[in-house]
């Protein structure tokens, strides 16, 4: 809901409040973001006219804007902490001051960005767009904020326009600003690498201290992911305040948390000013990303849902968001390069009879690719492995039942390829200087249309000619030698319409985005691909970190989660099947293993696997996350589903490392959140019957095995 009061603007959310004041001088001032408060026009509250020295101000001077909490904060006269955005402007110089002109509301809309993902409203949303303007140098600010009655979310972003009449430089924008009263606050984010995808640091903040969490790999969030938290510091999972911020962007990103001398915080989100630049000509706009921020004063687990909700609704746009998603098998981890067409009919076959689904044929089926060598870019099958052509493996594999998923590196160019030979200019590179090569391979110059037409082309060749159902969208490297500033977001712009055009021409084909793993984690991949591949460290142990933090903010149905090989390509250990299906059940389902290698009691431990991820999927999909206990804490890790009904609940329990043995009276309890306290709720394999109120109070033992890596899970369904 929005509320225009005098000179008060106040958006409210399903429990925030998020008010701005327009001073006496036409500043836009923050004012309040947290629980809704009433509605009211709160600009005569003395603290919006406070200063740090009103005696020594002359009537004509500016109020000392570093003393206010602002929305939109310019560089250069009266405000002295970080700025929101800084440019040279058309005298040549960097200075700005904005003030406020008008707002308009569009109701029932949600704000787009032109050539970037946003969320939608699907008939929820209002927008409430506000004009600043700096008249002496020809600037107009316009900030937009989507705001929805049934969630705690507003959705931030800018658009900067130049009204000048010689070209304006912005040397940085961000996305939103927002200035919080107090600075006592932990700084949550999520920090990892290949393998160890969003490890989750938690950090106090201080006064005078300025953060920057930031990731200019050019493909989003590879070592930190565009999602922080700012939490109070008693917040835990289920009490306390927390603020997120997640970018809807998947290129160069940046959070600056920066607590000023006078202990307020401020909290700024954007496309990173490293290597960015962007000109604008007389008239021309620039446009931000969106920064979904939202809000929580019942700890970071209700953070997490109102997330998983909203995204589900109101981001991701496949059909596929609701759908069932077939069990899949992928070749990777069971086959690597090294495969025939018979050799997968094989897998195919053995997989078919287990249960599975969907064959997914990962990296090595096109040009003469039997390495990570060559071939990148050719996307033409590789007649020595498919001398019938691949449209003829697909055929096979249907007439088995089996759908078919094809792996494809869309951005990508390997030095040893037709495509290389015959455009050598098409990659990313300084003409002058040898570009840097990452796992044999360059990166194909996006910000060029012909080159995005290209991809989009190629790739719709085998999308159309070959019935295929799931396309595994990898991206193996960064981007660097850039040619010149700013590239990297307009690197950002050609990924997103190479994606746009795909996903739009195929919208029945399940589309999973990857990223060396889980590299490429983030709203705006969201936006296209209902799943990611969470990372390629498939060690049932390692997973339980990886999956937990990342669904701090990201909903479980994007999270791609297979059952693999033992030991463990990625990390050596040895875990039972039964772990690593236990831990796989709380992701997108499948399996990255050569079945054909498993003994007979193994193939049909799979099939019953793959029936249970079948039969749970609907509740682990739609239903909500309670994380229970936390494996960055302790040597467990405990997560539970909800169905929206509350009829329906799935737990899972691991226990890291084994204890010693002793009375079951020492065994640890765990209890349940989320249920309905009324009802009586029954363990649908030992018939045992619970209250809801008794399993939220009192709990329940757990009985690990007596052995590392022990998962107990648990199915109720309610009476
Ligand atoms: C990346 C992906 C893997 C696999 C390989 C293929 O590393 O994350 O899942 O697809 O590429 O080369």
């Amino acid at each position: 809901m929005i509320l225009l009061n005098g000179n008060t603007i106040h958006l409210q959310g399903k429990t925030l409040s998020y008010v701005m004041i327009r001073n006496h001088e036409e500043d836009l001032l923050n004012y309040h973001f947290g629980a809704k408060i009433p509605d009211m026009d709160y600009s005569s509250d003395p603290d919006v006219n406070k200063e740090s020295f009103p005696f020594f101000r002359a009537p004509a001077e500016h109020p000392n804007l570093s003393s206010f909490p602002q929305e939109y904060p310019a560089y250069g006269r009266a405000e002295q902490r970080h700025p929101a955005f800084q440019l040279v402007n058309a005298l040549g110089n960097s200075i700005t001051a904005l003030k406020y002109k008008s707002c308009r509301v569009l109701e029932g809309q949600a704000a787009e960005i032109p050539g970037m993902p946003a969320v939608f409203s699907g008939g929820k949303a209002d927008t409430l767009e506000i004009t600043l303007s700096d008249d002496a140098i020809g600037l107009t600010v316009l900030l937009s904020y989507v705001v929805y009655d049934e969630y705690d979310i507003i959705a931030r972003s800018a658009a900067l326009i130049n009204d000048a009449q010689k070209p304006i430089v912005l040397r940085f924008a961000y996305s939103c600003c927002v200035d919080f009263p107090v600075h006592d606050y932990d700084l949550i984010h999520f920090c990892g690498d290949w393998g160890m995808e969003r490890g989750l640091q938690r950090t106090r903040l201080h006064k005078g201290m300025t953060t920057e969490i930031a990731d200019n790999t050019g493909r989003g969030s590879r070592w930190n992911n565009p999602f922080v938290m700012i939490a109070r510091p008693e917040t835990d999972e289920d009490h306390g305040e927390v603020f997120g911020f997640n970018l809807v962007y998947s290129g160069n990103h940046s959070t600056v948390v920066q607590c000023d001398h006078n202990s307020h915080l401020r909290v700024m989100q954007g496309v990173s000013p490293t290597s960015f630049r962007w000109e604008l000509q007389p008239g021309e706009l620039y446009h931000t990303p969106q920064s979904v921020i939202c809000y929580s004063a019942r700890g970071m687990g209700e953070l997490s849902r109102e997330y998983h909700r909203f995204y589900k609704n109101h981001l991701m746009r496949s059909k596929w968001v609701n759908r069932q998603r077939p069990i899949l098998v992928n070749s990777w981890e069971g086959a690597y390069f090294t495969f025939t067409e018979e050799t997968l009919l094989q897998l195919a076959k053995t997989s078919k009879d287990a249960g599975i689904e969907l064959f997914v044929l990962d990296d090595g089926w096109f040009g003469k690719r039997d390495d990570a060598k060559s071939s990148l870019g050719d996307w033409t099958v590789h007649p020595a492995k498919f001398p019938n052509g691949l449209a003829s493996f697909a055929e096979k594999l249907n007439a088995m039942g089996m759908l078919f998923g094809l792996w494809f590196e869309p951005e990508m160019v390997s030095p040893d390829s037709e495509l290389y030979r015959a455009h050598p200019d098409w990659v990313v590179r300084v003409p002058q200087i040898e570009p840097i090569q990452y796992r044999f391979q360059y990166v194909l110059d996006l910000s060029r249309d012909d080159v995005c037409e290209y991809v989009i082309d190629a790739v719709s060749k085998i999308l159309g000619s070959v019935n295929i159902a799931y396309v595994k969208w990898d991206m193996n490297r960064i981007v660097c030698d850039a040619p010149f500033e700013g590239y990297h977001h307009r690197y950002a712009l050609g990924y997103y319409r190479i994606m746009k055009a795909l996903t739009e021409a195929f919208p029945e084909i399940l589309f999973e985005g990857c990223c060396s793993g889980g590299g490429r984690f983030d709203p705006g991949v969201l936006a296209y691909m209902p799943q990611i591949w969470t990372s390629d460290n498939t060690d049932a142990v390692s997973r339980l970190k990886i999956q937990y933090a990342t669904s701090m903010c990201y909903p479980l149905s994007a999270m791609g989660a297979h059952v693999s090989a033992v030991p463990n390509h990625q990390t050596g250990r040895i875990t039972s099947l039964k772990a690593r299906g236990d831990i796989a059940y709380a992701g997108m389902f499948g399996f990255e293993l050569d079945l054909t290698k498993m003994t007979e009691e193994e193939k049909a431990e799979v099939a019953q696997q793959a029936a249970y991820a079948k039969h749970i999927q609907p509740l682990i999909r739609d239903g909500d996350l309670y994380r229970l206990r936390s494996p960055f804490e302790t040597n467990e890790c405990i997560w539970e589903v909800v169905s929206p009904e509350k009829d329906h609940v799935f737990m899972m329990a691991c226990r890291v490392l084994t204890v010693i043995m002793r009375s079951r009276y020492f065994d640890p309890k765990v209890r349940f959140r989320g249920l309905d306290p009324d009802a009586v709720y029954e363990d649908t394999v030992t018939g045992l019957r619970y209250s809801g109120s008794l399993l939220m109070n009192r709990g329940i033992t757990l009985s690990y095995e007596f052995k590392d890596f022990a998962t107990i899970t648990m199915e109720l369904r309610k009476v």
